[in-house]
């Protein structure tokens, strides 16, 4: 894990995972509209989900109530889980269902071909390495299975927001544990070799230096 996420200070880890928390409220409240619209067409019929840095676990809401559902919440800082599995439980998934391990996208602890769907949302920006990490995503997917995809990513070339966003983006990288504000996140899940991907943009009015946003599902 060392070799794509050094070690952070134990208050670090904590403030962070209580940032996220208690700050993505309002954020959470914003996107929950096509939120609910992308999850709704993820077929139900997954079984086996990772949710790659899961963080705080604001996703499982969205699908937690399917029936004989087991997730697998990877994450670097330890500190989420307990945040993860409050939510797990809040949103109706047994105890049992859910499994919280450390781990980086770049190296998932799981065996090849084993889940059904891979769920990622504002985690790409965070990686070391995004291509890495989407061949680790395809390679844990069974054949047919499902990537679900929410990142923000740079801001139209020229425009005032991306001059801002470059400005910006050491001071991000240093206080949000290494989030990126410049990535073409979209263009990298577009040619990392799924056999369909589904892209849509939209924007974040209320939190715009993370914006735009690229969504959809993409297939193995
Ligand atoms: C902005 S948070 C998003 C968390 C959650 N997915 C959400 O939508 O709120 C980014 C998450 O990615 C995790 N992360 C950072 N580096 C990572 C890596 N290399 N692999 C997987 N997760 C990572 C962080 O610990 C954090 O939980």
């Amino acid at each position: 894990m060392e070799k794509f996420r050094p070690a952070r200070p134990d208050w670090y880890e904590e403030l962070f995972a209580k940032a996220m928390e208690e700050g993505m409220r309002s954020y959470e409240a914003e996107v929950a509209g096509y939120k609910e619209d992308l999850f709704r067409s993820f077929t139900g019929t997954s079984k086996k989900v990772l949710e790659l840095g899961v963080g705080t676990g604001p996703n499982f809401k969205y699908y937690a109530h399917a029936d004989d559902l087991h997730v697998v919440g990877v994450d670097p800082n330890k500190q989420m889980e307990k945040y993860a599995r409050g939510a797990a439980l809040a949103a109706g998934l047994l105890p049992t269902s859910f499994t919280f391990m450390q781990g980086v996208g770049e190296d998932l602890p799981v065996e090849d071909g084993t889940m059904d769907a891979v769920i990622g949302t504002l985690v790409l920006c965070s990686v070391k390495d995004v291509n890495l990490t989407l061949q680790e995503v395809k390679r844990v997917l069974k054949v047919g299975g499902q990537y679900l995809f929410i990142e923000h990513v740079a801001a139209q070339d020229g425009s005032f927001l991306r001059f801002t966003q470059s400005i910006l983006d050491p001071l991000q990288q240093f206080f949000a544990d290494g989030c990126h504000l410049t990535r073409e996140t979209g263009e990298q899940i577009s040619h990392a070799g799924f056999s369909d991907v589904n892209i849509n943009m939209t924007y974040v009015p209320t939190i715009s230096i993370i914006s735009p946003h690229v969504y959809g599902i993409a297939c193995k």
